[in-house]
């Protein structure tokens, strides 16, 4: 099991000394779940500072294909590696929407990170309308379909329509879609979209559920350990 805290465009330096700090002593009594956290990126070395010596991995929320080059405002593997980050999402919906991300250069930039010895996040799922027009197997097969196995790689499956509206995927259409996505790939998948510590644990308990990709909940200690907690009590 797997819960990583997609922070998005939350949090400075200092607010992420104070979570990281006090998230470290929440879970360092807390045994069979890995737990990571995905800062933006000015605050990515003060997570990973004050990690240090812990379980709790620092993740960016997106990398860059190329290792260097006329790439204004990206920020290439090696720029992680170099830092202690131990991996990176790509393909959040939020980029796909706002950003232009393709599944072409959602796949160029797992394949970038992966080689660069990153642990990738890659993020799939279909919108709203998507769902509605029955199109929804067609989108995962797409979007899975660009993607290589690799044993650093986790697909996280957060429908669009879930995502920041507090009405999260049943576990069942979750488990659906999930092992629709294993059939396609043989990696864990991740569940995203209105995660929250009442509804983690019946989502987490589907087999072909392997953890969390957590957004709003995790901005708030006590909310993200909550989900954490479920997450280790969950048989495997
Ligand atoms: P919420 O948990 O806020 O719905 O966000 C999910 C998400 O986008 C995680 O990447």
């Amino acid at each position: 099991m797997l819960v990583a805290g997609n922070w998005k465009m939350y949090k400075g330096t200092s607010e992420t000394v104070e979570f990281c700090t006090a998230l470290a002593e929440r879970l360092e009594a807390i045994d069979g779940v890995d737990v990571a956290v995905c800062p933006p990126y000015t605050a990515l070395a003060a997570a990973v500072r004050t990690l240090a010596g812990t379980e709790i991995a620092v993740a960016a929320q997106n990398v860059h294909w190329a290792e260097e080059g006329a790439y204004t405002g990206e920020i290439s593997a090696p720029m992680l590696r170099e830092l202690g980050v131990y991996g990176a999402i790509v393909g959040h919906s939020e980029r796909r929407q706002y950003f232009g991300e393709t599944d072409e250069t959602v796949a160029r930039r797992a394949e970038a990170g992966l080689d660069a010895g990153l642990h990738m996040i890659a993020c799939v799922g279909e919108t709203g309308p998507e769902r509605k027009g029955g199109q929804t197997e067609a989108v995962l097969r797409r979007q899975v379909s660009v993607l290589r196995p690799d044993d650093n790689l986790v697909i996280a499956y957060e429908p669009v329509w879930a995502i920041g509206t507090g009405l999260s995927a049943t576990p069942e259409l979750a488990q659906e879609a999930h092992a629709l996505i294993k059939s396609l790939l043989e990696v864990p998948v991740l569940y995203g979209g209105s995660v929250k510590p009442e509804n983690a644990a019946e989502l987490l308990a589907q087999p072909a559920v392997d953890g969390a990709l957590v957004g709003g909940a995790s901005l708030d200690v006590e909310s993200f350990v909550a989900i954490c907690e479920a997450a280790a009590r969950t048989p495997r």
